[in-house]
């Protein structure tokens, strides 16, 4: 999500006149965006502002931005701040390329924020965000052939740890005709693979006419958009809604990536009810079978939170458990990080010391590093397609480079990263590779 708002306000931006520097020396603006979903984020940023701070002293009119997700929680707090010029919440960075001309000609701070960030935005707003949206929402500069696509806006779910809906606000459908449209304007710009963005992508619903659009049919139309390649969305939230549609065109599509990323946070069905999750870890499990059912050989990926209040060692073992059951590819696991005004910052106590959430996140990941490790042996002497991305930024062991047989990195349908030497020419095309060797989280392999 953040990625995409960067990329729409480089492109804003760009269009306004502005050009992309890779040194802070050199510009005359910085734009940090910004995410508040852990405390440990915020605090990066916070240390970057002091830096700034530092540097401005010799720059005094290099002009500071915060925008996104802690720019709408601290509003004019971080406007207090000495390094900074402007503070632009995620409503409203259509209006940044404005707001950094005002900054530079009346030398003033400027503040733009959702006052009610809980209430419904307004029409006017959401037709601002989608002209936005439409506008600057076509290329994808980092990675040739890939774009993101937003489907929704904010979150309605309240999860108790979760800071979202109270920095991006209530749930906001895009018209699928507004993401079909984007998706072909990308798809003639030789985008081969669009991803479809959403906090809780799968609850997707738009009322059109007499029909009510899910993401199954959003997924179904795009399928039919000739140029686009592989569709795949993030994340889903496990609901039974829709879930047999959305696994249906799974099945049945071909461009339709067999790839669900789907957190379960918890194993333990006492810490889902304090987390304000609507299921147990047995339903949750019955419904990763009836995935696997419909879509066979599909690759899941959870997100888990260790260290939740009130989590004793046997709560955690049952996340333990569930994560064996899951058989998930990977897992993004984190120690839990209180976020203020959330409902667990309020009404629970942090009651897991930080030692124990260390001693748990680790022996969670090497419990999944054990499965991720055994489900990557299967691909072993396989072919697989890649969409390969372009250069590896990591050098990775054993597979030497040269210049004209570099090492590349891309991803298969399913969403495994494999590594392998090519041609920097490959970079935004499909490749076939043969796995070589494999390792938890890459694949290794050779260009066939
Ligand atoms: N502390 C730790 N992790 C969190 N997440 C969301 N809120 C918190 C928090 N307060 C994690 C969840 C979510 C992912 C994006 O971040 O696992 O799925
Ligand atoms: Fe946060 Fe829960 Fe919404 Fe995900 S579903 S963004 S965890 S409130």
């Amino acid at each position: 999500m953040n990625k995409l708002d960067t990329a729409l306000v480089t492109s804003a931006l760009q269009d306004a006149g502005f050009s992309l520097t890779e040194s802070v020396k050199e510009a005359d603006v910085v734009l940090i965006n910004t995410c508040s979903v852990r405390e440990h984020a915020e605090q990066r940023v916070l240390s970057h502002l002091g830096h700034l701070k530092h540097i401005k002293k010799s720059r005094p009119d290099m002009v500071v931005g915060v925008i996104g997700c802690m720019a709408q929680r601290l509003g004019d707090k971080l406007l207090e701040h000495e390094a900074v010029n402007i503070v632009c919440g995620p409503t409203q960075i259509p209006q940044i390329a404005d707001l950094l001309k005002q900054a530079f000609e009346k030398n003033e701070k400027r503040l733009a924020v959702t006052e009610k960030i809980l209430q419904k935005t307004t029409d006017i707003q959401n037709q601002t965000l989608e002209r936005f949206e439409s506008a600057y929402g076509i290329e994808d500069k980092q990675i040739p052939s890939q774009a993101f696509v937003r489907a929704m806006r904010g979150c309605n779910n309240f999860c108790a740890y979760c800071i979202v809906p109270y920095v991006r606000g209530p749930e906001v459908c895009r018209p699928p005709e507004a993401i079909i449209e984007q998706i072909k304007r990308l798809a003639s710009k030789g985008i081969k693979q669009v991803t479809l963005l959403g906090q809780t992508v799968n609850s997707y619903k738009y009322k059109k006419g007499r029909k009510t659009w899910c993401l199954a049919d959003l997924l179904d139309a795009a399928s039919d958009i000739e140029g686009i390649e592989w569709l795949k969305f993030v994340t889903s939230y496990p609901s039974e809604e829709f879930f047999n549609e959305i696994m249906q065109v799974m099945a049945d599509s071909p461009k339709v990536c067999n790839y669900l990323h789907i957190p379960a946070q918890s194993g333990s069905d006492k810490i889902l009810r304090a987390m304000n999750r609507h299921y147990s870890s047995r339903w949750y499990l019955e419904l990763l079978a009836k995935a696997r059912a419909a879509v066979p050989g599909i690759a899941i990926a959870g997100d888990f939170i260790v260290g939740f209040s009130g989590e004793t060692e046997d709560d955690f073992e049952a996340t333990v458990e569930l994560l064996k059951k899951a058989q998930y590819k990977n897992s993004f696991i984190f120690k839990y990080s209180p976020r203020p005004g959330t409902t667990a910052d309020k009404r629970l106590e942090d009651t897991v010391p930080a030692e124990v959430k260390q001693k748990r996140i680790a022996k969670l990941l090497a419990a999944q590093e054990k499965i991720s490790d055994q489900l990557s042996r299967d691909f072993l002497d396989k072919e697989v397609k890649v969409l390969v991305e372009g250069l590896s930024k990591k050098s990775h062991r054993n597979i030497a480079g040269s210049p004209d047989n570099p090492q590349l990195v891309g991803r298969i349908a399913t969403d495994y990263i494999v590594v392998f030497n090519g041609p920097m020419s490959l970079a935004g095309r499909f490749a076939k590779v043969k796995i070589i060797k494999t390792s938890p989280l890459t694949l290794f392999g050779e260009l066939i």
